[in-house]
């Protein structure tokens, strides 16, 4: 068994991102310049969208917070997303989801500028992505497809299940495996909460991607030998015995199911660190894209 290590993996693409921001300032040109925007006060978006502002600021990138109260009007965000899609300075920029319920995700995703969307959420880069064209992919679902490839894992005629079939995970994710290329070239089957005999499914599976925000939903027993497995899952769940009030858990059973994996991420410091280091790899993106345009 190996641990597909994203801690180490997004160590290394920072620092690689880091050297060429340091050839940019070389030059005197202008380094990438990414905004994060979010509303209300969730613990957890909290957590991550300051952590993508510190890996910012580690890589050399300029980085720029907007934090609006959780009664924020739709129509205030969307006069906000105006301002950063006209803002020059700002190569890039992302709104935290979830969203307080008042504000329709959907229609904040659509005013984002499609070339300024690092988190390739907008529909214009979703297809793009879907149509093998050359665009943001998602950052969590690129972030897997890097840890795949560096790690060498053949993906190639392989059996993947995704679990899960969320806007930001398991439906990218479910596209991506199913590209002509690699990683991609796999047999794809999307489960959901209407799947049938799920354990079955997975029983079959090659690869497994889980993203469904269930502590330990998969155990040794629905995987078969040998299998890939990826946890995308990071649940936190109370416990105040801990310093925090609570522990991060992922989907997998890592404890048992890691004995029997030929390659397995673990959580914390799997697919969550990955995720951060391919948002600044869009951002640099944007801004290579964003001077050409200049
Ligand atoms: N919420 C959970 N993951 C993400 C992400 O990758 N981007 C944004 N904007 N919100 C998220």
């Amino acid at each position: 068994m190996e641990i597909l290590d994203g801690k180490k993996i997004s160590n290394q693409i920072k620092e690689e991102i880091a050297a060429e921001v340091a050839q940019m300032k070389e030059r005197g040109e202008k380094v990438p310049h990414l905004a994060a925007v979010i509303v209300g006060n969730d613990g957890a978006s909290m957590t991550y969208v300051n952590s993508k502002v510190r890996s910012c600021e580690k890589v050399g990138f300029e980085s720029t917070l907007i934090r609006l109260p959780s009664t924020t009007s739709e129509l205030e965000l969307l006069k906000k997303i105006d301002q950063l899609n006209q803002d020059d300075d700002i190569d890039g920029f992302i709104v935290q989801l979830p969203l307080p319920e008042q504000i329709d995700t959907q229609k904040v995703i659509m005013a984002i500028d499609p070339d300024k969307d690092v988190d390739g959420f907008h529909p214009t880069n979703f297809g793009k992505m879907a149509l093998d064209m050359s665009t943001f992919i998602p950052a969590t679902p690129f972030g897997i497809l890097e840890l795949l490839e560096r790690y060498n894992v053949e993906t190639k005629g392989k059996h993947t299940v995704v679990i899960g079939r969320s806007h930001i995970v398991g439906r990218p994710m479910s596209i991506l495996m199913g590209r002509k290329g690699w990683p991609g070239n796999s047999t794809v089957t999307l489960t959901h909460s209407h799947t049938k005999n799920i354990t079955q499914i997975i029983s079959q599976a090659d690869i497994v991607i889980s993203a469904l925000g269930v502590p330990h939903f998969l155990k040794a027993e629905m995987v078969k030998d040998d299998a890939v497995v990826i946890d995308v899952g990071i649940t936190r769940v109370p416990d105040e015995s801990r310093e925090k009030g609570y522990y991060l858990a992922g989907d997998v059973d890592f404890e048992n199911v890691s004995k029997k994996t030929s390659f397995i991420t673990p959580v914390p410091g799997g697919v969550g660190p990955m995720t951060i280091a391919m948002l600044l790899k869009n951002t640099l993106l944007a801004r290579e894209q964003h001077r050409g345009e200049l």
